[in-house]
């Protein structure tokens, strides 16, 4: 076993003077403009300079009525969801993302309604954006599971130009968020946020 140990590393070694970490990370960049340029073939449009990383889902059929502007950058294993359809129901949905933003690792975005975010908006990890709601809190539907509830929206979305919103942010359904507003980490935002202003909390309440 010792001897086996040995080998591998010795092998392992040899490997590494070949295969340099520089050479890894023209593969991986190599891979990333080859998965990009397959992966725009799926969506409505993607603009010049604008990227999605490995690991993006697509969910609810609708990746056609994703809309996503110049230079802007979906991180990676992001899910992007435009349900069409939900337990026979039919939905319109859409989401229109604008110019340089950078939408970060792990973030979920799911549209019936729209979603619409402005230019220049960056967004941390783990955030969560949803014009829906598995139903709504009436009794006769939380007897449902809720997996198999119609789903619902309060309204659509919107989130102006040059927002920065923090990790593991939730911007829940009908919300309004103006420009340059900041949205702390680990916010719930259920209310409209004004345009230049700092919210933080569950839920989001105006700190600064
Ligand atoms: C919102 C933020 C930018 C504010 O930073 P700041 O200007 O230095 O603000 P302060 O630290 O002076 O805090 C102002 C008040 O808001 C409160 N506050 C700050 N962050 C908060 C948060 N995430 N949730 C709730 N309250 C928060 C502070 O406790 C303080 O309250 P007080 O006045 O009662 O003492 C920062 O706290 C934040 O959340 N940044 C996000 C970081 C992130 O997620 N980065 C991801 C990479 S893109």
């Amino acid at each position: 076993m010792r001897y086996f140990k040995k080998i591998i590393k010795i092998f392992i070694h040899v490997v590494s003077i070949i295969y340099t970490y520089n050479m890894y990370k023209k593969y991986k960049y190599l891979q990333q403009i080859l998965f990009n340029e397959w992966i725009k073939h799926f969506v409505g449009f993607i603009g010049d300079g604008s990227s999605l990383a490995p690991g993006i889902q697509f969910q609810g059929g609708g990746q056609r009525n994703i809309y996503i502007g110049n230079n802007t950058c979906i991180a990676k294993n992001c899910i992007l969801g435009c349900w069409k359809e939900y337990i026979n129901v039919i939905y319109n949905p859409r989401i229109i993302i604008g110019d340089n933003c950078c939408i970060g690792e792990y973030n979920h975005i799911t549209s019936i309604n729209e979603i619409i975010i402005g230019n220049g908006v960056l967004t941390g990890r783990y955030v969560y954006i949803s014009d829906n709601n598995h139903g709504d809190c009436e009794y006769n539907t939380l007897l449902q599971q809720p997996l198999k509830r119609e789903l619902n929206s309060k309204g659509a979305v919107h989130i102006g130009n040059n927002v920065w919103i923090g990790d593991k942010v939730s911007i829940l359904s009908g919300v309004k968020i103006g420009d340059g507003a900041v949205i702390a980490a680990n916010a719930v935002v259920t209310k409209d946020v004004p345009a230049y202003s700092v919210v933080g909390g569950v839920p989001a309440k105006i700190i600064k």
